[in-house]
């Protein structure tokens, strides 16, 4: 576990989403009307990314083929995907975000 910077908190607007990378992890990050969660950006059925997605309240839809994930826990809302995403803690200090993967 690494704790990194992935983006200021100034820089992600309400229900805003962001891909980013750590290590070999690819994350969604999102903004929740001012509280932070990430989980796996990679969807668990085909791997499209789900930050190309639709964020519907606390839900991300994924592009490919409509799966839905809950950002706060990452698990399936709707299918076709089965798995769950992996959750990422986030933290925000001095108004910068730090995802811990
Ligand atoms: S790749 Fe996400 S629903 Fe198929």
């Amino acid at each position: 576990m690494t704790l990194v910077n992935v983006a200021l908190a100034a820089d992600m607007k309400p229900n805003q989403m962001k891909a980013v990378k750590i290590n070999d992890k690819s994350i969604l990050l999102v903004n929740l009307e001012g509280a932070y969660y990430a989980i796996g950006d990679k969807c668990t059925h085909r791997g499209c990314s789900l930050s190309k997605g639709k964020l519907e309240g606390e839900m991300v839809q994924c592009p490919c083929h409509k799966s839905k994930f809950n950002v706060k826990t990452g698990e399936v809302v709707g299918g076709p995907a089965k798995a769950a995403e992996p959750k990422y803690e986030v933290k925000v200090e001095d108004g910068k975000l730090f995802i811990n993967a």
